[in-house]
């Protein structure tokens, strides 16, 4: 296939997969903001980790349609495809949490391995076969992680394009497995992709089962902050919209058949994670019962094969593209915080889902 192929940007109906989830749902209010020409179309299964909440007052809901379905629908993808003539899919959907992959990998291996082939194999049939739009149109964008290179040894250069991947989760093997199918789709069938590996996000609407929204929940609960082994584990932060902001430019300007590496260039420690937004709590939210909400932390059983350390060098992305992190780590921790104090009601109606509950049973209880 040809890799050279800059994409114009000819988007016009996107199908945003898991546009219900975190990240998703950032995305599709920043591209029907940013692209008032672009109608988008959101097929989402509503598991335990979508909401609709996530989707209120978005801009312009004319330009925008909500499709409850399952991506490992094929007759219902092809629909959709046909139906919407749709000419960009943004594939987000997936099983999402590591630590939900270690203790039930079977769904992650039917999403993320099932459901993607499923998608890639449809919108093959409509534009390549079909030709149901012009294929210097379409393009398949792939969201992926930096989970898939694995763990890098103290003093390890960063991850870049170039790293082999070596996953180590059930989770990250999944996605390892949807990122090689893209390619190979491209590559056999020649199916206009790009693909983008991402570190960890973190802003709105992230469902409180991951460590930054987690810690928000329990401290306003005043429960323990449960941090895995020695909280020295490092990982590379991007703050969400920063994120949406990356793919936008891949889907504008990204070279066809190409991955990028894509994070805020930081590499703090967990607990420095955690220390930080204590701070930002107690400064914006003070506890007299409890003035350094740091002593709420509780060291706890580490998670298996968990990855000590992940940094990212977005040297392609920047250079290239010319996108880059516009959001410290510092501010966006306290615009996060900020954001989740003033819509309590957001989380208290998330964290009071019984599936919820049952999960930080499973999870926590006796850990
Ligand atoms: P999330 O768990 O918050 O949301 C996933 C969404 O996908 C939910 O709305 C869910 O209902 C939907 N979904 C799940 N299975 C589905 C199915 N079979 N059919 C249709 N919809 C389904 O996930 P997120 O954190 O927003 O992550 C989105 C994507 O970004 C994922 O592919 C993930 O691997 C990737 N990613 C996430 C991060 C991160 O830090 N969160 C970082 C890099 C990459
Ligand atoms: O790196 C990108 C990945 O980031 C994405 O691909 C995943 O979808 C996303 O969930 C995220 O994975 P992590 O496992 O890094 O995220 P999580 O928020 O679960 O954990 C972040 C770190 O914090 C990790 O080292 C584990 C630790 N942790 C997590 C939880 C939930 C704790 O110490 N305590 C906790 O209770």
């Amino acid at each position: 296939m040809n890799t050279d192929k800059t994409s114009a940007p000819a988007m016009k109906t996107a199908l945003v997969t898991g546009g219900a989830g975190f990240i998703g749902s950032n995305f599709v209010r920043f591209l029907l903001a940013q692209e008032p020409q672009v109608s988008v179309v959101n097929l989402d299964a509503l598991t335990y980790a979508g909401s609709l909440e996530n989707l209120r007052d978005l801009p312009d809901p004319s330009r925008y349609e909500f499709v409850h379905g399952d991506i490992c629908d094929r007759d219902l993808v092809l629909d959709l495809l046909r139906r919407r003539s749709i000419d960009t899919i943004v594939h987000f959907a997936a099983e999402s949490h590591v630590d939900r992959s270690i203790l039930e990998p079977g769904r992650f291996i039917q999403t993320n391995v099932v459901g993607t082939h499923v998608l890639l194999d449809a919108a093959r049939q409509f534009w390549l076969v079909e030709r149901g739009v012009p294929a210097e149109m379409a393009r398949f964008h792939h969201i992926s992680t930096d989970e898939v290179y694995g763990a890098l040894e103290p003093g390890a250069p960063a991850f870049d394009e170039q790293t082999p991947y070596a996953p180590n989760s059930p989770y990250s093997a999944s996605k390892a497995a949807s990122d090689h199918l893209v390619r190979a789709y491209g590559r056999t069938y020649g199916l206009a992709f790009t693909l983008t590996n991402c570190s960890n996000n973190y802003g709105p609407y992230q469902f409180p089962e991951k460590l930054v929204p987690l810690m928000l929940v329990n401290a306003r609960k005043k429960l323990p902050l449960p941090v895995y082994g020695d909280g020295g584990q490092v990982r590379d932060w991007l703050y969400v919209e920063d994120h949406c902001e990356a793919i936008l430019t891949v889907l504008k300007r990204g070279r066809v058949g190409e991955s990028y590496v894509v994070g805020g260039d930081n590499q703090p420690t967990n607990l420095e994670i955690v220390r930080t937004l204590c701070a930002v709590l107690d400064e914006l939210q003070p506890d007299p019962t409890c003035p350094k909400r740091e002593s709420m932390i509780q060291f706890v059983a580490d998670r298996p094969g968990h990855d000590r350390r992940y940094a990212m060098n977005i040297t392609k992305i920047r250079t290239e593209l010319g996108w880059q992190p516009s959001v410290s780590l510092a501010e966006g921790l306290r615009r996060t915080v900020q954001w989740y104090l003033r819509n309590e009601s957001w989380l208290a109606a998330i964290s009071a889902r019984p599936e919820y509950q049952g999960w930080l049973n499973r999870n926590y209880r006796g850990r």
